[in-house]
């Protein structure tokens, strides 16, 4: 055997630390075609949900009409309606999740003081009263300018039930529940266009079978009528939880698509149903599992659109992700079935990521629901009382609103690793988008806790004017807005970057959002 000459080992050894940062510094590329692009970023990825749950609706978007302490407009909270305008809410989906399925739309009409109370079952067991019902919500979303996205029960209630709540809410002719709703003091029909058929049908919506399920939700649709005002109603079904890939084939298979016009997926990120971990003590393993949680949302989407492209390929079917974000303990002292949480640096990273994840799959997925709006799971507003606080992810909602209906723009990345241990992630995460003032925007996230990242973002197809941009970042993974310091984590103007010609340098830090505006 020949062995190596001492002198070449050693120049070897000199030149290694060079190749090693040369394999490096390959990653963080991003190539934007914004010459390019065919699909729309539907705005209504950007959607919210508002269930019976906790102090969601009670305490956070609803405080009575005759609440003297917090300002109010017919009972609806000024402060948090003025808060989520801010984020242009496309839509909000209501009265659940789980509740939906125990809901009847009958006892939440009429006189208040007449309205039958119920046992909130799923949700601490708290008498529901019915004082927040069908006008509360509808006339909430022409406040907030969003489109009500109404779930039907389908679990405890009756076809007849869901066709007479359209009847009510759409139909401005002369009919027995159009007839109510004007007793009701409403004359106009709303005009509510997204319809779900039932919520989580394979568990708390009924613990159905697909193929059970399938064929309910073909009777269900049936009966779903279009009263001619909506524009054609867009009716929902009741999807797969995570990667559950059998429910989407059997219900893309069964439902005739002439009756479907999307289909949903729920994904949490959790590290675990029996042990979730606190809101805001959590360490560096807890943070890389639930990243790993979120970025999953990829191979979902992936994964369930190569499903549906099998038996829909024009598209015509919509993945709508109506339940997505991180779950966590409940703040400790607050009743277990509120689902009460804090939003940290942590959440702000699952919402870009899977922001980016719903951009670039954009020509499937054309609707989405971050769970839930107001003091539930990963809520972008928290309120005690009289108060209010912007958590991070509403943050991050209001940096990207940019996207909303822009042309998505193809990206080329080459990422970069964040590694724990023997675990690895991609570190950065990227979309891009066009508006139509011909505005190119760029959202990138690093999700590394530690190093800082370089990215070199070049344009083609375009010629680079001005560039600016806001970034969303803080010392701490685990900080947070509090009641006591609601400005700890606040969106600032972005500086870290050089621009020469076409290419725009930047610096990310460790966990940080960044969304570019890059003039032509
Ligand atoms: O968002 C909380 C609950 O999670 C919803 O009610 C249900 O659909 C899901 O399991």
């Amino acid at each position: 055997m020949r062995l190596v000459q001492p002198t070449l080992l050693i120049a070897l050894l000199a030149i290694l630390p060079l190749w090693l940062s040369a394999q490096t510094s390959s990653c963080g590329k991003v190539i934007i075609n914004a010459d390019q692009g065919k699909d729309t970023i539907s705005r209504h990825i950007y959607g919210h949900f508002s269930e019976h749950l906790g102090r969601c609706i009670y305490g956070g978007f609803y405080v009575g009409e005759d609440n003297t302490q917090i300002p109010h407009k017919d009972g609806i909270r000024t402060d948090v309606i003025e808060a989520l305008k801010e984020l242009k809410p496309p839509n909000l989906r209501w009265p659940g999740g789980c509740f939906a399925d125990t809901y009847h739309w009958k006892d939440g009409i009429g006189p208040k003081a007449g309205r039958p109370s119920i046992v909130n079952t799923w949700w601490g067991g708290v008498t529901e009263d019915n004082s927040f019902g069908t006008h509360d919500f509808l006339n909430m979303c022409e406040l907030l300018g969003a489109e009500p996205y109404l779930s039907a029960n389908v679990g405890s209630g009756a076809v007849q039930e869901v066709a007479d709540w359209i009847q009510y809410v759409n139909h401005g002719g002369i009919s027995p529940m159009a007839d109510l709703r004007r007793e009701n003091g409403r004359e106009k029909p709303w005009k509510v266009k997204y319809w779900g058929v039932g919520n989580e049908a394979w568990g708390c919506g009924g613990h159905m079978t697909a193929e059970y399920y399938a064929n309910v939700y073909r009777q269900y649709a049936t009966f779903m009528s279009d009263w001619t005002n909506t524009g054609g109603l867009f009716r929902i079904a009741s999807g797969a939880s995570s990667s559950d890939y059998n429910w989407t084939e059997v219900l893309m298979r069964d439902i005739p698509h002439r009756m479907l016009d999307g289909l949903a997926l729920h994904h949490y990120s959790v590290i675990d149903w029996n042990a979730k971990g606190s809101a805001t003590q959590f360490d560096e393993q807890q943070y890389f599992t639930i990243m790993e949680r979120a970025l999953k949302m990829e191979e979902l989407v992936q994964k369930h659109s190569t499903i549906m492209d099998k038996y829909d390929p024009k598209k015509k079917i919509a993945l709508v992700v109506d339940e997505w974000g991180g779950w966590y303990d409940v703040e400790p002292g607050t009743n277990p079935g509120f689902l009460y949480q804090q939003n940290t640096m942590r959440d702000a990273m699952i919402a870009a990521t899977t922001l980016n994840i719903f951009n670039n799959h954009s020509g499937r997925v054309r609707m989405a629901n971050l769970a839930q709006t107001v003091n539930v799971l990963q809520a972008v507003i928290l309120t005690d009382e009289e108060k209010m606080i912007l958590t991070p992810t509403y943050h991050v909602m209001k940096m990207y609103n940019v996207h909303q209906d822009a042309l998505l723009l193809p990206v080329d990345l080459q990422n970069c690793d964040y590694a724990l241990g023997k675990e690895k992630l991609p570190a950065l995460s990227v979309s891009a988008s066009k508006d139509n003032g011909g505005v190119v925007h760029v959202s990138i996230a690093n999700i590394d806790s530690r190093e800082t990242r370089t990215v070199s973002v070049e344009l083609r197809g375009m010629p680079v004017t001005a560039v600016e941009g806001q970034i969303l970042r803080s010392g701490k993974l685990q900080d947070h807005n509090s009641f006591e310091q609601p400005d700890k984590v606040l969106p600032s103007v972005f500086r870290q970057f050089k621009r020469s010609g076409n290419t725009i340098e930047l610096d990310l830090p460790p966990f940080s959002v960044v969304v570019l505006a890059v003039k032509g």
